[in-house]
């Protein structure tokens, strides 16, 4: 098969593709990214010599060179990471995020039904069904649960899930939709909270928590989010949605005191900073049906996934190094100088 990864140098997208070459090396791949600040080429730095993995830099908005591309390659596959993925920088620019998430899909979408495209995978984001009540943990978000968006990010990605469900509907492109929880490991932008606050900690710089630091995610490691994404894409069926999670619940300041102790780094460093607008208070994911349907189980438990990350990003200084030089101090002074 001949496989269109985009958003394939971003931070899932690129452990794809190194979970893709290892377990599929009989595919063959394009990975396409536009290398917004949430791209970086050195993530695939060691795919370059593959024989069946290639590069291409384009924007998935770009109509006619999309089409250019799809016509040339004739592809068999396509899954689509390439988004604007930060819920903070979608409340400074929302229109950036319905460009990219919502336009750029349908783009993706027309191409496939131009060129006859089989298969089209839309990676999704539990974010799409809102949040659910810190006093509840009975409560899950399953693939019925409705749409109730609370961010711009998170309207544009539920944007783009009903865009998928119309074009199956419609025009009969044969799609499937994933919907993952928080995911942690290499190759996370520090924009998000648990690569930033293992770099302040590293640096004794303040960890800044939103507001009493009570919401709770639903913590996933990446390479089980790519082993679930995987087998939705090759084996899930059509028209379908199918949730990814571990049930890995944890409040956000309990992430935090386990980076600095694990880190050995006091907790007088936590600083609690103004809430986000909106912020979600908690998210859950029942997973059954993955599960069950397809077989998926996952590899990682919090506590060593969590270790085993700090630990990378402890020997990869360089990597954020690169990473936080530049643009991102005029990010970090925005987002959180006054705040
Ligand atoms: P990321 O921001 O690290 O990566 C996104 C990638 O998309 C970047 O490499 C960027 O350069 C690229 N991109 C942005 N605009 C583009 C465009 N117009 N054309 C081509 N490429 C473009 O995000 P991530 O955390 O890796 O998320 C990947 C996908 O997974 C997103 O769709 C996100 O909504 C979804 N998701 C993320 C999480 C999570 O916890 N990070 C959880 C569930 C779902
Ligand atoms: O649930 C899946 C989603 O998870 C994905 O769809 C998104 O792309 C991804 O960014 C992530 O969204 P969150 O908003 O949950 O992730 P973030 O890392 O930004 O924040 C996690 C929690 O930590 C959230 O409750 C806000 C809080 N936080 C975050 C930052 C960056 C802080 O307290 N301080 C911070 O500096």
């Amino acid at each position: 098969m001949k496989i269109l990864v985009t958003g394939a140098a971003g931070f899932i997208g690129s452990n794809f593709m190194y979970y893709e070459l290892e377990n599929h090396p009989e595919d063959e791949y394009v990975a396409l990214d536009l290398l917004t600040y949430a791209g970086n080429l050195k993530n695939l730095d060691g795919l370059k010599d593959k024989k069946n993995f290639k590069f291409v830099k384009m924007d998935i908005r770009d109509r006619e060179n999309i089409f250019k591309l799809f016509e040339e390659e004739k592809f068999d596959l396509v899954v689509n990471f390439a988004a604007e993925s930060h819920v903070d920088r979608s409340i400074e620019d929302p229109e950036l995020f319905l460009r990219t998430n919502i336009i750029g899909t349908s783009v993706l979408m027309d191409a496939c039904l131009k060129y006859g495209v089989n298969r089209y995978h839309q990676v999704s984001t539990d974010e799409v069904y809102g949040d659910l009540p810190l006093d509840r943990t009975d409560l899950f978000f399953t693939e019925n649960t409705p749409l109730h968006t609370s961010s711009p990010y998170s309207s544009s990605k539920a944007s783009a899930d009903l865009l998928v469900n119309a074009y199956h509907r419609t025009f009969g492109l044969a799609t499937t939709i994933s919907r993952c929880s928080n995911n942690y490991g290499p190759y996370q932008f520090p924009e998000k909270l648990i690569p930033l606050m293992i770099n302040n900690a590293r640096h004794d710089k303040s960890l800044p928590v939103y507001g009493e630091g009570l919401n709770v995610r639903d913590w996933l490691h990446v390479y089980d989010h790519c082993s679930g994404i995987d087998l939705v894409m090759r084996k899930g069926k059509i028209g379908e949605v199918y949730n990814i999670g571990g049930h890995n619940e944890r409040q956000n300041i309990d992430v935090v005191k386990t980076i600095l102790k694990s880190l050995d780094k006091p907790e007088s460093l936590i600083t609690y900073v103004t809430d986000r607008k909106g912020h979600d208070l908690r998210y859950a994911i029942d997973p059954t049906k993955i599960e069950t349907e397809l077989g998926w189980k996952p590899k990682y438990n919090f506590e060593s996934g969590i270790k085993e990350t700090i630990k990378w990003y402890i020997d990869n200084q360089e990597w954020m190094d690169d990473v936080t030089s530049g643009e991102y101090q005029k990010y970090y002074d925005n987002m959180y100088s006054n705040r």
